[in-house]
């Protein structure tokens, strides 16, 4: 598509210091074509704009219409147009793709499997014909509890293909998790294996889903994974996948012709209130937004080989694992095991190894890697890479440093992606597929073309340049969300309430004289815990689910490594009293209800939280006395004297900790 020149590139690395200088003046010249002028287009002839972009994925039926927008603010892409992802991330690949590696995945220990476009097709077509065999059909709901394995990609896409819908749900959420997931979306059969190896322990998996789908009427089946050794099934509901496809031989399973804008997937985010939401993404919209910002933003080429370090538990690994990459015809590389184990150069031995170009990662992974030295990547051949990502959270300026230098040689370009799981895909970033390269320190971008982004005051005005708000998007986009699965009004409550008829993604932002916005964090109370999304009332439901629990305020604090961490202030019921022990049990309480993804920084026991007359306990306060920051407006306050004690239990508790580890 719009590929690279030489001469943009040498433009590009041989300004790039320069642009980390702050203040730098902007400088019109520095935008490349054609990025400019697409973006113009996309908003002042956005029709015959989407027309032409919706000519790079293949459609079993051309769309008449390129936006419904009868009914606001439920749009809906290329209505009567009929496409199927899975069948542009597979299919049409065996023309000029067969021979090509689509998929390379590597475990911890160094063991790989490498498919081509015809092994990933062939793949594809068993497992869809399994999940017939099992009764699945267009529309039913399968949910995916599965580590980084090659089943993973190849599940989703088969759901895909035969017009199903899949959750997937990141394998390190426990079991609570998983049962409301699969009780949500009634799902009516769930995939998983045994187990995956992390830092060379096996963690348990099918363990999970035999206590959840206890609970969960729905699951008519359980798909099992084999990976090396026997797995105890329940007869009556659990079926080896080995045994399903062994005698048989599938040479195709036909397309299912999903009109676009049916549904393709949905993934549970984290929001303000306890319960996940079931952000629903469709066929059309999504396919179109995955493969298009895979190109503006990474710039492919044919040779290149893209590793995304992200799970596919969450929409990172779907738009820019999977979906992106294999409707680009892409190598793309999954690993299953953690960055540094064996070492903690375990991502450069990959690199290395398989001669990665584009690298996508977090702020968490980089500050990780940061802490064991530069050693570490120096014993390798990087010389590869051309392009790096980082996304999740914002990059605090040392760990870009460190990225920047040590990864990226001191000359690649990093793209700061900003998006979200209800947005499909990156929405502000650098866009080298575009000639943009265009980077400023602490800066995310601009928009890509589509993106009608702004900063909105708290009254809905245009914020000024530098100052900061809210960061919202005027109009529809075809990666945006379809809906919120089961619950039409917290759709519209959440992100078209605050400003009418606007997207509010719930982040404040500042945007430039120049038009570039740097995001600054979540404006809700939504924790970026190593960039894994959880609601701060997701923790608290859990915690008051305790016996001992009366109340709790969880809130987010800074920390060096992931970013935030959580804390929080709970008030014990009578007959419980404070101590370590129980500290240690609430602690492992959350972690087996949640995950261990939800990284605590402290739990506190007090006798009270501050709250409103209303009764709403003030976070905002807890935050302020617990982070030692500046309590704000405390007029609402029903009980002042809520802050000292809150104050006192903290202080208290800390010495009795210290007095009881000198002990
Ligand atoms: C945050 C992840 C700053 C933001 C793709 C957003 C970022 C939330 C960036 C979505 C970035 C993501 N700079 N903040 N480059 N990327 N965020 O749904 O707060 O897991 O709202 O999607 O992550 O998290 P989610």
């Amino acid at each position: 598509m719009y590929k690279l020149n030489k001469s943009q590139f040498s433009f590009y690395t041989l300004y790039t210091p320069l642009f980390f200088m702050e203040n730098l003046p902007f400088n019109e010249r520095y935008y490349q074509p054609p990025y400019k002028e697409m973006y113009r287009r996309s908003l002042e002839e956005s029709e015959s704009f989407w027309r032409e972009m919706a000519q790079g994925i293949d459609w079993f039926s051309p769309f008449s219409k390129v936006l419904d927008s009868s009914n606001p603010p439920f749009f809906r892409w290329f209505p009567d147009g009929k496409v199927n992802i899975c069948y542009n991330a597979v299919d049409r690949h065996l023309e000029f793709r067969r021979n090509k590696v689509a998929l390379i995945w590597e475990n911890e220990k160094g063991e790989n499997k490498i498919l081509t476009y015809y092994d990933l097709y062939t793949e594809v077509n068993r497992f869809a014909s399994a999940l017939q065999d099992l009764g699945i059909k267009k529309g039913d709901r399968v949910l995916i509890y599965l580590p980084l394995m090659p089943e993973l990609p190849i599940s989703m896409l088969a759901l895909a293909r035969i017009g199903a819908i899949h959750s997937v749900v990141f394998s390190g959420f426990s079991t609570q998790a998983v049962t409301d997931r699969i009780n949500d979306a009634k799902a009516k059969l769930v995939i998983t294996t045994s187990h995956t190896m992390r830092r060379g322990k096996r963690i348990e998996l099918k363990r999970t889903i035999d206590d959840a789908v206890s609970q969960t009427p729905s699951v008519e089946n359980v798909l099992v994974i084999k990976r090396d050794e026997e797995i105890d099934l329940n007869e009556d509901r659990d079926v080896l996948y080995q045994d399903l496809t062994k005698k048989k031989i599938v040479k195709k399973v036909e397309v299912e012709e999903t009109l676009s804008t049916d549904p393709l997937f949905i993934l549970y985010t984290s929001g303000t209130t306890g319960k996940p939401k079931g952000i629903l993404h469709l066929h059309g919209g999504y396919g179109l937004w995955t493969y298009l910002t895979t190109n503006w933003v990474f710039d492919l080429k044919e040779n290149d080989v893209f590793f995304n370090t992200a799970d596919i538990g969450w929409i990172t690994g779907h738009s820019y694992i999977v979906y992106g990459p294999l409707q680009n015809g892409a190598t793309t590389l999954m690993y299953e095991g953690v960055p540094d184990y064996p070492n903690p150069d375990r991502w450069w031995d990959l690199v290395e190894k398989y001669g990665v170009t584009v690298f996508y990662t977090s702020p968490t992974a980089v500050r990780t890697l940061m802490r064991y030295g530069e050693e570490w990547v120096k014993n390798h051949d990087l010389s590869t890479l051309r392009l790096l990502g980082s996304v999740g959270e914002p990059i605090n300026p040392e760990a870009w440093r460190w990225y920047f230098k040590n990864i990226g040689r001191s000359t690649l370009p990093i793209a700061d992606t900003w998006w979200q799981t209800e947005t499909g895909g990156i929405m502000i970033s650098a866009t080298p597929g575009l000639g943009n390269y265009m980077l400023k320190p602490s800066a995310n971008g601009l928009p890509l073309p589509g993106v009608d982004a702004d900063v909105f005051d708290e009254n809905g005005d245009p914020a000024q340049s530098r100052e900061k708000g809210y960061i919202v998007i005027k109009r529809p986009w075809p990666g945006m969300l379809a809906g919120v699965w089961g619950d039409p009004d917290r759709y519209v409550n959440t992100y078209f309430s605050k400003f009418h008829n606007v997207y509010y993604p719930g982040d404040y932002a500042v945007k430039d004289e120049d038009g570039f916005f740097y995001i600054l964090g979540r404006a809700d109370e939504v924790l970026k815990i190593a960039g894994h999304r959880i609601g701060t009332r997701e923790i608290e439901d859990v915690l008051i689910s305790h016996p001992a629990v009366a109340e709790s305020a969880v809130i987010g604090v800074p920390d060096p490594v992931r970013g935030e961490v959580a804390v929080a202030a709970v008030v014990l019921k009578s007959g419980y009293s404070p101590s370590e022990e129980l500290r240690k049990t609430l602690l492992d309480y959350i972690r087996s209800a949640l995950g261990s993804f939800v990284v605590f920084g402290g739990l506190y026991f007090v006798t009270k939280l501050p709250k409103t007359r209303s009764g709403k306990i003030m976070r905002r306060v807890v935050k302020g006395v617990i982070s030692g920051a500046p309590v704000g407006d405390t007029t609402t306050l029903e009980d002042e004297t809520s802050i000292d004690e809150l104050k006192k239990s903290i202080e208290e508790f800390s010495k009795e900790i210290s007095q009881q580890k000198k002990e």
